[in-house]
């Protein structure tokens, strides 16, 4: 192994020398994010070996103050120490371009930088453009791209979300792409796709035997998905008031934890093949009707003992908003393998703490012939612990110790950190590796987003007939009680936390 640190990730190739030119460098996810993701790239020597990084963005800044607004940044945000010679190799080629997206003399820098990096770097005209902009920013820069484009080198466009603001706007957004590139050059990212955990939803159930056979309508009681997060909006107003939970997670995030959990094996793990099998699943799934559908806000409260405002009173956010920070939903996928069984999700924000899990609940053993022991013996549930405390556990019913035959649930766990040596890469780690080598797998597809975009228009149309009344939780809650009752109506309730 070249370097022990990329256990896992080393069977796969290196990328080719290439650029990377970040569009948004100013912005958080830079930062955060896409900075720090590059320097644990680096530093398990993951990265082509002639690279170069060059950040746009309005802001003004030369390329001293980039680097070193970079190299604070990786400090602060990167999953691994910082190492001085690990730094020194990936800020060597790394630029600033102070570029307005709509005007040319920036695009002219651009271009001269790209060219100067080529040279000095062997990069051979080859491209990754990361957009970390507002969809409205995508076009006129694509088409610039498109232009501009050289005879050598190959060019991948990686586009952040929100891909677009409903089904029209991503329709638009896919033409305009479409129009220059082919299909195997654009990267949708949802960084979902690139967590560990997601990924081994996939292992699970198609690396195993045991559980195929019972992953459908005749054992599978229900499915619960669960994206909570404790935190607020954050300095997100701008794009949070327009964008609302619906747009934030359930169009993409949750709707990909939908897909995954619910899609057929796909023949190889191929980019087509894999978002083949997602793809059946999202135009399976109908809208769900107005009852079906629970929308919220939070109020001001404690989250983890800290007293926090309401959604109304953060700043940037109109006193009487009425974007909604949470959504819960019944949700079918209409096919012979999930006909009537619901999955319900719900995801929010300033919920009580920050979970993500995905709960396969099993129909209870027909007949069991025990004691229950006054618990009420309970269903087995296969529970995937997206984060924290990444792993997956198994809930059975085992007997009491001692005389009689009383029964009680227990867990079979697997956690991440007790099985492997290797702490978890960031999902962008893999995200951005993915993108260079050119592997779509883990990106969604054109028509992948527009299902996804189809139903959230559904649901926002019915919406826009009356107005909520905001707000309906408070932070550090669980949610409004109306996502309860959605459960309670059919029997059931949300997994105890
Ligand atoms: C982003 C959303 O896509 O995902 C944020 O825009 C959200 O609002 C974030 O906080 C959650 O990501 P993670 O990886 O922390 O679960």
């Amino acid at each position: 192994m070249e370097n022990p640190l990329a256990e896992g990730l080393s069977l796969r190739r290196r990328p080719d020398p290439c650029i990377l030119v970040i569009f948004g460098a100013s912005g958080d996810l830079t930062s955060k994010k896409l900075m720090p993701a590059l320097y644990s790239l680096q530093l398990r020597g993951l990265l082509p070996e002639k690279f170069g990084i060059v950040g746009a963005a309005r802001t003004q800044e030369s390329d001293e103050d980039f680097r070193e607004r970079m190299k604070q940044a990786v400090k602060d945000h990167a999953r691994d120490p910082f190492r001085q010679d690990v730094w020194d190799a990936l800020a060597a080629g790394m630029h600033y371009v102070t570029l307005d997206f709509a005007d040319d003399k920036g695009e002219d820098e651009l271009r001269d930088i790209l060219t100067k990096l080529d040279d000095e770097r062997g990069t051979g005209g080859n491209r990754v453009y990361y957009f970390a902009v507002p969809p409205a920013a995508i076009g006129t820069l694509v088409e610039e791209i498109a232009e501009r484009r050289g005879a050598e080198g190959w060019i991948r466009l990686v586009i952040e979300k929100p891909f677009g603001h409903d089904l029209a706007s991503a329709k638009a957004l896919n033409a305009e792409l479409q129009q220059h590139f082919a299909e195997n050059e654009v990267f949708r990212i949802d960084h979902y796709l690139g967590k560990e955990t997601v990924q081994n939803m996939l292992a699970l159930r198609f690396a195993n035997g045991i559980f195929e056979p019972i992953w459908n309508r005749q054992f599978i009681d229900h499915v619960q998905i669960t994206v909570a997060e404790s935190i607020g909006i954050e300095a997100r107003a701008g794009y949070y008031e327009s964008a609302g939970a619906i747009r934030d997670i359930f169009q993409n995030h949750l709707l990909q934890l939908v897909a995954i959990t619910a899609m057929e094996p796909p023949i190889d793990f191929t980019a087509d093949s894999v978002r083949n099998e997602k793809v059946k699943v999202l135009k399976a799934m109908h809208t769900p009707g107005p009852k079906h559908v629970v929308r919220g806000q939070y109020g001001p409260g404690f989250v983890e003992g800290q007293e926090v405002v309401g959604y109304r009173e953060e700043q940037g956010v109109a006193p009487g908003s009425t974007t909604e920070t949470f959504v819960a939903a019944k949700l079918f996928v209409d096919n012979w393998r999930w006909a009537d069984t619901p999955f319900y999700v719900r995801m929010g924000k300033r919920l009580a703490r920050r979970e993500t899990t995905i709960a396969i609940q099993f129909k209870r053993a027909p007949h069991p012939p025990f004691d229950d022991g006054g618990e009420g013996l309970r269903p087995n549930v296969l529970l995937i612990h997206v984060q924290p405390n990444e792993g997956v556990s198994l809930a059975i019913g085992a007997k009491v110790p001692g005389q009689g035959m009383t029964i009680r649930t227990v867990h079979m766990d697997f956690l991440y950190g007790g099985a492997f040596r290797e702490g978890l890469p960031d999902a962008y780690e893999r995200l951005i590796l993915d993108a260079m080598l050119g592997d779509a797998t883990l990106f969604t597809r054109s028509d992948e987003t527009e299902e996804q975009w189809a139903l959230v228009d559904a649901i926002v149309a019915f919406w826009q007939r009356d107005r909520p009344s905001f707000p309906n939780y408070a932070a550090g809650s669980w949610g409004p009680a109306a996502a309860d009752e959605l459960l309670h109506r059919d029997g059931r309730s949300w997994r105890r936390h």
